[in-house]
């Protein structure tokens, strides 16, 4: 089981998760008017903490929040967090409402105070992007049902639920979003493929969430001199991929080996895939080794 850590950061307190309260009328409650980070924590260190961060302020200035905090103070939240529960691994999540309004109303005034909330859940379930991982998962494909900004990482997360859920009815680990015939994303990841020995993925736009993970594959697979592209990516060519990886921040580098019951390639991880997530492994290993510094 995943475990919620003791101690939360709820609007300038750090309290016990049982004590953490917020309104009813909350606008993150009411109208999902909110946004969200989930930073992985590898031997108590952030891992990639600036790239999330630098997220988290793009999202909260896409949707006109104010940051109530620069960037060393988000992490020096964040570290605060991780050292009262002496947490280890797992990840962090921060998410910030507009804040609660004396009643429910669609607009809102701009001197509204924020919700803020960070706390950090362990991970208990088998290490995904492991090496040793000869399973890879199964995903299926199905129509991107959501809204015009996906780039801002938003709570309003229902579309991203029901397909993840289409996906577990049908025995599959991720569901991959089509847009008038192209990729865009998984319900909770990024794409790549292999085709013709190159790694492609579909550029950022308002379509996909920009990726933390995505961002590392790609600086990855450069230091590998291997061909990486960012290029739209037809349904048919995802079909005939040699190899394709679902990339977060929870689940790291994942081979999809079957894509709507149809093996993809060989049915087992690839080469290319093999050879990028032992780099990643590294890359993290590295992480844990300075944290220990
Ligand atoms: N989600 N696209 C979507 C829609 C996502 O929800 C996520 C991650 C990603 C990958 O982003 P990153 O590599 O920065 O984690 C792409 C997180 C893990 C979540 O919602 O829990």
């Amino acid at each position: 089981m995943n475990k919620i850590s003791d101690i939360v950061y709820l609007n300038g307190c750090y309290v016990p998760i049982s004590e953490a309260k917020i309104s009813v009328l909350d606008r993150g409650f009411m109208f999902a008017d909110s946004v969200y980070e989930v930073i992985p924590v590898y031997g108590g260190a952030l891992f990639r903490q600036n790239q999330h961060i630098d997220r988290l302020l793009y999202s909260l200035h896409e949707i006109h929040i104010t940051p109530p905090y620069d960037a060393p103070a988000w992490l020096n939240l964040c570290a605060k967090v991780i050292e009262k529960n002496a947490f280890n691994n797992g990840h962090l999540y921060i998410q910030l409402t507009r804040g609660s309004p004396p009643s429910r109303s669609h607009t809102f005034n701009s001197d509204l105070q924020p919700t803020i909330l960070i706390m950090c859940q362990s991970v208990d379930t088998p290490d995904l992007a492991s090496l040793d991982n000869e399973m890879g998962i199964s995903a299926i494909t199905t129509n991107d049902i959501r809204w015009h900004r996906c780039d801002i990482k938003s709570t309003a997360l229902l579309p991203n639920v029901l397909i993840r859920q289409q996906a577990k009815d049908k025995n599959a680990a991720e569901a991959i979003m089509i847009k008038d015939g192209l990729v865009t994303e998984g319900a909770a990841s990024n794409v790549f493929i292999i085709k013709g020995n190159k790694l492609l993925t579909p550029p950022k736009s308002n379509h996909v969430l920009g990726g933390t993970t995505r961002d590392l594959v790609l600086e990855l697979a450069s230091t590998q001199k291997l061909t990486s592209k960012t290029a739209k990516i037809p349904l048919l060519t995802l079909e005939t991929a040699d190899e394709i990886w679902v990339t977060s921040s929870t689940m790291g580098i994942i081979p999809v080996v079957s894509l709507n019951d149809k093996l993809v390639g060989d049915g087992k991880p690839g080469p290319f895939w093999r050879k990028i997530a032992q780099c990643y492994a590294n890359y993290r290993q590295n992480i844990i080794e300075d944290s220990k510094c």
